[in-house]
Order: C-alpha cells, then structure tokens, then sequence
C-alpha cells in the first residue's frame, strides 16, 4: 500500500556575500574567539538588496525539482516555512507558487519559528499518507539579517540567510516513518520577533528585531530536544544505534553535540553547517538535508533524524528512511 512520503527531491541556496566573526567584531564588542568557542559559527550569508524569501525560495526548489526529475505543475501543495516572508500576504508559498509557473495547487505558509520545516514536513506527511495530495514542495527560507539588530552581540553573532526546499511523493517504499511536532507559548519572552505594526499600543515601539534571552533558551533547548530524541525512538521501537545521520536545526554547535551525545552518536554521524551559515531558521534542517545528500554522505535506506527547536517555544522530529 502506497502510504509513505519518500524525498524525490532537495534543494539549497545561499546567498554569495559573506559575513565573518571578524566583520562583525568590528562593530559589536566580540571576537571571532568567542563566538566560534561558545556557537561553533565561523561565519554566515547575507541576502543581497534584491532578494526576498521568494527569491531564494525559488532557488531551492528548482533545484529539488530538478533532482526529482518532475515538471512543477506536477506539484500538488507548496508549504514554505518563514519568519521573514515578502509580504504578510499573499503569503510567500502563494509568491512561490507564481514563480515556479504553477497555476493549479494549494500554497501556504506555516510559522513556527526555527522549527518550520519541520512542521512542514509533518503537514505533507499527513496530506501524502491520507491520499489527498501526491506530491508536496517543502520550503523553509529566511533573511534572518533584516531582522536582526547588529547592534546586539547576543543575537547578531548567531543568525544567517539561506533557503532550503525538499519534494516529497507518496511512495510506497519507506519515507517519512514519523513525524512528532509540538508547541508551548509559555515561554513568550525568551525568543520573538516584534510585529510593530500590529503590536499593542504599549508594544507599538518596539523595533521589529529579534529578542533572545539567550542562555535561557539555550536550555531548555538542549532539554527539549532530549526528550524528542527518546519520543521519536520509542514511537518507532527504534534502538538509537540504528540511526545512521542527525540532521538537526543549526543554532549552536553545543546545543547539537548534546542531541548528538545523548543519541551516543559520533559527530561523524551528524550533518553540521553552521560553521559557515551560522542559524538559518527555518532553514537550516532543509540546507544541512541537501547538502548531505549531494555530498553522498545520505544514501538510500539509510535512516536519517531531523530535528528542531525554535520560538513558540515550537519543537520536533522527523524520523526518515531516505
Ligand atoms: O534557533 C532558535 C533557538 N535559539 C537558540 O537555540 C540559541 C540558544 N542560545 C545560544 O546559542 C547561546 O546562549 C548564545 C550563543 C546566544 C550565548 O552563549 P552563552 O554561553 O549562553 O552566553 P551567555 O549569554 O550566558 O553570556 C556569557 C557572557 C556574558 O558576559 P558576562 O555577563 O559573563 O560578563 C555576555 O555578556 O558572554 C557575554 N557575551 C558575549 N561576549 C562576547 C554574550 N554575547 C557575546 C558576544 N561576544 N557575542
């Protein structure tokens, strides 16, 4: 029975400037020590004046459809994960849509912060396992640089642009095994992006940057994405030792190694860009997909765990049989 949504397709783009540790120390009081000792980022791109989340999504996606070797209009459903979209609306999946040329499927955008494209991944898995859509465009981009304050070493150091995009088809050869998304809007403060033209009269001045409270996040992310770890596991009665990669959210190198630690996994085994792409959001788990993939490290039938964690607080997996 056809019931899987297997990958036929992955895609990334990075924008070509690129911004290092030492760049930014000359004009917040940092070092390129510091930060690649505390974040395991050496440096990260910035989008160009002309580019905008559709623009580096089409990228990307033109890429996986490539690989998938599919015409565009076979797509059914486009699902574009952004924190930073073109426009509130139309949203950025329907931009995506006119840009591929695709004049018949459903396109949205979800917002869940860093764990976007995991949400994303777990709406198509739905829509393919139910039968209602043969194949769905999964895209996460983001121009974290316009939203952040380059006057706040806490926030400044960590993000970067980028798109990614991954082409699922209902497949009757395993795929996505389980997906596992949660949220909790508890932690408000810790992590959001002001929205100051629909904020609250009180709120009205904030700057529509990033706000961190950064080593607050940073642990109950490491927390969080332990037991995620063992949810995932035991849903698919799974030994840790039969995950062959960690394809996790790119925010801190220590945030990683503690998922990679508790998986008793070797950094071998986990696919890690951040060095040079610093945190792309909603991104970052499609990038460090693709780049694995067309690298060869990925390879068919291996078993692969995704993950994210992000504002909301919003978190989740992704357990894939490539
Ligand atoms: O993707 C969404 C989820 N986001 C995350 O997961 C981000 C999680 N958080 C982090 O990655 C880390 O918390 C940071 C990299 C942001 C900060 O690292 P930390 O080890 O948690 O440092 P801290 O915030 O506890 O600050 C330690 C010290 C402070 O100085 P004092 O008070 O000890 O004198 C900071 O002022 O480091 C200082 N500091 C810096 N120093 C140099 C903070 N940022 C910088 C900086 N350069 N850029």
């Amino acid at each position: 029975m056809a019931n899987y949504a297997r990958v036929i397709g992955t895609g990334g783009y990075l924008p070509s400037t690129q911004r290092t540790n030492d760049d930014i120390s000359e004009f917040v009081e940092t070092s390129d020590a510091w930060i690649f000792e505390r974040t395991g980022i050496k440096s990260r791109r910035i989008a160009g004046d002309q580019e905008t989340a559709s623009s580096m999504a089409e990228i990307a996606a033109r890429q996986a459809i490539a690989m998938a070797g599919i015409q565009p209009e076979e797509i059914d459903a486009i699902i574009v994960a952004t924190g930073t979209p073109d426009r509130v609306y139309p949203s950025t999946g329907c931009l995506l849509q006119n840009r591929l040329g695709i004049k018949n499927c459903v396109a949205f955008d979800i917002q869940a912060a860093c764990s976007g494209a995991i949400f994303g991944l777990s709406i198509a898995d739905q829509y393919i396992k139910t039968g209602t859509y043969q194949k769905v465009l999964v895209v996460g981009s983001e121009i974290c640089s316009r939203i952040v304050d380059w006057s706040d070493r806490g926030t400044c150091i960590l993000f970067g642009d980028g798109a990614g995009a991954v082409l699922l088809e209902r497949s009757e050869d395993a795929g996505i095994l389980s997906t596992h998304i949660h949220a909790d809007g508890q932690y408000e403060e810790l992590l959001y992006l002001p929205n100051p033209q629909a904020a609250l009269p009180e709120n009205v001045n904030e700057a529509g940057y990033i706000n961190m409270r950064g080593n607050e996040v940073f642990k109950v992310a490491v927390n969080t994405l332990g037991r995620i770890v063992d949810e995932t596991l035991e849903a698919n009665n799974m030994q840790k030792s039969e995950i062959d990669w960690l394809v996790p959210h790119q925010a801190n190198i220590r945030i990683i190694e503690a998922t990679a630690k508790k998986l008793k996994m070797s950094m071998e085994q986990v696919v890690v860009t951040l060095e040079s792409q610093g945190n792309t959001s909603s991104a970052s788990v499609l990038l460090a997909l693709n780049e694995a993939v067309r690298d060869g490290r990925i390879q068919r039938g291996q078993i692969l765990l995704l993950e994210a964690f992000g504002a909301g607080f919003t978190w989740g997996s992704a357990l894939i049989r490539y």
